[in-house]
């Protein structure tokens, strides 16, 4: 069965209030999107419950992270079962801002990959080297590195839960994208670890999309490749030409 498209809008810590807020959602809802593609934006934390109440119903709604208990004394957190009583049915982990500014380790995003999925939660999960460990020829060590501890910690059924972002350092907000070609050679050598490391079947099936400064210029080649199956979206989810990504199989 061919893996269905999927595009996702990660706000970051944007939009700075919620007049923006509803500009970015109302501009949603009246775009015209392919309904072959699975659409998930991902709002900051305070704007999740207003955000899933006023898009339009065939855009899903993610966390951009959350804390690995169900409850307790952890100041400022958000639990996974907090998202799924707000009606929040995806989150994302792993992302770079996070390991790198947060400091998370991958062992610490896979104790949250299996929380969230202990709740019920479906998982973007990001993964993807830095400029330095690219030019060092580090890119398949890095990736795989970064997947082995969620791979250690959810079983093969879980799989159908999570999408891989291959969202490589240096292509994020910076307006280098990978080209066509590098971002289908990596992703397909992600493939290659979950065949190797999980099944045939789930390499088969899960999706891998590519995040770092995606555009509706350069969506469409990217689009083309047998290993992109979709988008992490940041800077252009802010703006009209998110509905182009969307459709960028149109
Ligand atoms: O999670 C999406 C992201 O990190 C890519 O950001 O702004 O390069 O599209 P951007």
């Amino acid at each position: 069965m061919p893996r269905q498209f999927f595009v996702g809008g990660n706000f970051k810590m944007n939009p700075i209030d919620r007049a923006t807020e509803a500009s970015l959602v109302g501009g949603l809802n009246k775009a015209t999107l392919d309904p072959t593609t699975e659409v998930v934006i991902a709002p900051p934390a305070i704007y999740l419950i207003s955000v899933k109440a006023s898009v339009r119903p065939d855009v899903a709604v993610s966390a951009q992270n959350l804390y690995p208990k169900d409850s307790g004394a952890f100041t400022g957190e958000i639990s996974p079962k907090q998202l799924v009583d707000a009606g929040i049915p995806w989150v994302i982990l792993g992302h770079s801002e996070r390991r790198t500014i947060f400091h998370e380790s991958s062992e610490f995003v896979a104790q949250k990959v299996r929380a969230a999925l202990d709740s019920g939660l479906k998982v973007i999960l990001c993964i993807g080297e830095t400029l330095q460990q690219r030019e060092s020829g580090e890119t398949g060590a890095v990736n795989e590195a970064q997947l082995k501890p969620v791979i250690a910690a959810i079983k093969t059924a879980e799989w159908k839960n999570i999408v891989i972002a291959y969202e490589p350092v240096w292509a994020i907000g910076t307006g280098k994208v990978a080209t066509s070609t590098r971002a289908q050679d990596t992703q397909a050598e992600i493939r290659a670890v979950i065949r190797k490391s999980v099944s045939a079947t789930v390499a088969d099936e899960v999706r891998i999309i590519y995040g770092g400064s995606v555009t509706a210029n350069n969506c469409k080649e990217l689009a083309t490749q047998p290993d992109v199956d979709g988008f992490l979206v940041g800077g252009a989810c802010l703006k009209p030409e998110f509905a182009n990504i969307v459709n960028a199989r149109l």
